[in-house]
């Protein structure tokens, strides 16, 4: 292994009717608070009313309309309706993008400029305020770690970023908050998360099998569970599987002792910067492709998979072949559960191409499995069309 520190604050509060617990986890001292949602579902689902009850001893305001792929410019306006009442904590009430889009908004209201500054890092976070989140949807993992991915469609750019000031203090995760998240989103939030796993598990060579184990454990689960959890969208036990794996997923745990890849989450960004198709869908496309432009390179490490996750027979097979098994039954897997397998299927075809080889690119060759350079990208993009 790598030498590696792990810290990890979030308060991570589980369970059938946890909400209860929300006016204690709010910090002493707390007047007013605002609210940030997205287009409407915790309205629908009764979660909204939920939530103010727990928060009447406070002076609450609210930003509504946080977009599935959250923009600069609302948190541009969460950031100024702090500042404008003074408001001392933050609550979110959603999914990744509503807790993306809190995270930036927590810092960009210590900050007097345009909070792209923060997410591109012009600038260095000066402060932030604090935030907790109630989870509604599982996927990103946002609700316990400190990324934050921010969009600005005047550029075209899609940016991941974070600092000290954007862990939440806490986390609500009531798997009841999800039963009413729809079939495709429910698999986006699948694909997400094991794609997350994916990315870690693909790391050069070194000494990690207990986190090994640890990832392939949980990618069978998923795998075991998300066929019955779609047969069956309001059942506890399914969905509180998949709302804890998600959160593993990206909460640091799997990422001790090396660096994962990630060059595929890249790529997709650069997808969505310039359609704005759903994170996971352009996961789903993407990451098979990923892994046959590679299987050449550390080709154990694919047949690893195909083996121990997939439940490939290698019996008389050469190393390649395993690992292509193993890749096409991943993708089998995703589709048969209803996720993409084109950019064709978002009407996506070779006109921007460029465009979006450029943005992946614009920080350099990235991936650290494998480095990737504008051809190695070319070619992946090229394949997932
Ligand atoms: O906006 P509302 O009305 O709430 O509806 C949302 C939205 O339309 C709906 N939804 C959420 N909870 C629901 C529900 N509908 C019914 N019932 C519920 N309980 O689901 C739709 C999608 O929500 P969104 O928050 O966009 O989905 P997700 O959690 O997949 O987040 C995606 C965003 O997170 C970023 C992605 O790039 C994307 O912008 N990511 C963040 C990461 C992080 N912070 O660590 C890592 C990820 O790799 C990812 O990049
Ligand atoms: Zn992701």
């Amino acid at each position: 292994m790598e030498n590696f520190q792990f810290h990890n604050p979030v308060q991570l509060v589980f369970g059938r009717g946890q909400l209860e617990k929300l006016p204690k986890l709010i910090p002493d001292g707390v007047e007013r608070v605002l609210v940030v949602y997205g287009g409407g579902s915790i309205k629908r689902n009764g979660i909204y009313s939920n939530v103010m009850k727990k928060l009447e001893n406070y002076e609450v305001f609210e930003l509504a309309g946080v977009e599935p792929n959250p923009r600069i410019t609302t948190v541009n306006r969460g950031a100024d309706l702090c500042k404008q009442h003074n408001i001392d904590f933050i609550l979110a009430v959603g999914g990744g993008s509503v807790i993306d889009c809190t995270k930036s908004i927590a810092v960009g209201a210590k900050y007097d400029g345009d909070a792209w500054d923060l997410v591109t890092r012009k600038v260095q976070a000066p402060g932030g305020l604090p935030f907790g989140t109630v989870l509604t949807a599982a996927a990103t993992g946002s609700e316990m770690n400190r990324g934050s991915v921010i969009t600005n469609w005047e550029t075209n750019e899609k940016y991941g970023w974070g600092s000290q000031y954007t862990w939440p203090l806490f986390s609500i995760l009531d798997p009841v908050h999800t039963y009413s998240v729809p079939r495709e989103q429910t698999v986006y939030g699948i694909v997400d998360m094991m794609s997350h796993i994916l990315e870690d598990y693909f790391h050069k060579p070194t000494n990690a099998p207990v986190q090994d184990r640890m990832a392939e454990g949980i990618l069978r689960t998923i795998i075991e569970t998300a066929p019955k959890l779609l047969k069956n969208l309001e059942s506890y036990e399914y969905r509180e599987t998949i709302m804890y794996a998600g959160t593993l997923a990206l909460n640091g745990f799997l990422q001790m002792g090396y660096r994962g890849d990630w060059a595929t989450h890249n790529i997709e960004h650069a997808v969505s910067a310039v359609y704005d198709i759903p994170h996971a869908g352009g996961l789903a496309i993407l990451f098979p492709n990923w892994m046959e432009h590679n299987l050449h390179v550390h080709t154990e490490r694919f047949k690893q998979m195909a083996v121990r996750v997939l439940g490939v027979d290698p019996t008389g097979k050469s190393d390649e072949q395993v690992g292509q098994e193993g890749i096409d039954r991943l993708r089998k897997f995703w589709t048969a559960l209803g996720a993409p397998t084109r950019l064709a299927d978002y009407d996506i075809d070779d006109s921007q191409l460029d465009v979006m080889v450029e943005k992946a690119m614009a920080n350099g060759p990235f991936g650290n499995f494998r480095t990737l350079h504008e051809e190695d990208v070319h070619a992946i993009l090229s394949k997932s069309l």
